[in-house]
C-alpha cells in the first residue's frame, strides 16, 4: 500500500503522463486527423498544379509551386491546428530541408514501398520527446508522377525554359533527376501535445 507522501509525489507525474502520452488509439485518431490534413494539401495543390500546366506550360507553373504551395501549406495549418509543410531530401527550396525525424521518415517509406506497399498510401506517424515537451509528428510520401517530370525529372527531360528559371530562382536547386515512382519527399504534419 503506497503512503500518502508518495501518492502526493506521483499524482503530478501521473497526471503529467496522462496528457503527454497519448494511447494508441488517441495517437490512431490524430494520424487520421492527419492523413487528412496532408490530403487536403495535395489535393488542393495537385488540383491548382495541374490546371496550371495544361493552361500555361510548366515555365508559367512554377510560381504556384513557388508562391502557391506555402500559401497553401499555411492555409491548411490555419485551418488544422496543425503546423504542416514539404520537405525533401533533395530540396529545391532552401528551406525544404528534413529534420531528423522527417529525414529518417522519409527513409523508412521508401523501405516499404520496395517492399511492395503503394507509394500513395504510404505514411508514418510517432509520438516524439522533445526539449519543449512530446510533438505528435507525421509524414506521407510524396509519389513521384509524370506531371511532375518537366520541373523534377530527368535534366534532358526540362524544358530549356524551365532550366532556366529554375537556375534564376533556385541556385541550390538539388531537386531533379526523379523517375515516376519515386518518392520526391513527404508532407511533413506536426502537432504539440
Ligand atoms: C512547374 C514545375 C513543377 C512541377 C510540375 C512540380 N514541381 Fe515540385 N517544386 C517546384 C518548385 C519551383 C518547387 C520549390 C517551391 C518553393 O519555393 O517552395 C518545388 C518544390 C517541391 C517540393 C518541396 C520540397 C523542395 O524540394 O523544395 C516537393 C515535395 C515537390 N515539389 C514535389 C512535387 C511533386 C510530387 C510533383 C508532381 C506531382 C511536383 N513537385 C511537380 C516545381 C514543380
Amino acid at each position: 500500500m503506497k503512503t500518502p507522501a508518495l501518492i502526493t509525489l506521483a499524482l503530478p507525474a501521473l497526471l503529467a503522463g496522462c496528457a503527454n502520452s497519448p494511447s494508441a488509439e488517441e495517437q490512431a485518431a490524430m494520424a487520421a486527423d492527419a492523413r487528412k490534413t496532408s490530403g487536403a494539401l495535395i489535393q488542393k495543390l495537385g488540383g491548382e498544379l495541374k490546371a496550371s500546366m495544361s493552361a500555361k506550360g510548366p515555365e508559367s507553373t512554377i510560381v504556384v509551386c513557388k508562391v502557391r504551395a506555402p500559401e497553401i501549406a499555411a492555409e491548411v495549418s490555419k485551418q488544422s491546428g496543425f503546423e504542416v509543410k514539404r520537405v525533401s531530401p533533395k530540396n529545391r527550396n532552401p528551406a525544404g530541408v528534413p529534420d531528423a525525424w522527417e529525414a529518417e521518415a522519409q527513409a523508412s517509406l521508401e523501405k516499404r514501398m520496395a517492399a511492395g506497399e503503394k507509394p500513395e498510401t504510404l505514411d508514418t506517424w510517432q509520438v516524439v520527446s522533445t526539449p519543449n515537451g512530446k510533438v505528435f509528428r507525421y509524414a506521407k510520401a510524396l509519389p513521384v508522377q509524370p506531371v511532375c517530370l518537366s520541373c523534377h525529372g530527368d535534366p534532358a527531360a526540362i524544358p530549356d525554359g524551365v532550366k532556366a528559371v529554375l537556375a534564376t530562382e533556385y541556385p541550390q536547386d538539388k531537386a531533379i533527376g526523379y523517375a515516376p515512382g519515386m518518392i520526391r519527399g513527404i508532407v511533413s504534419v506536426q502537432r504539440p501535445l
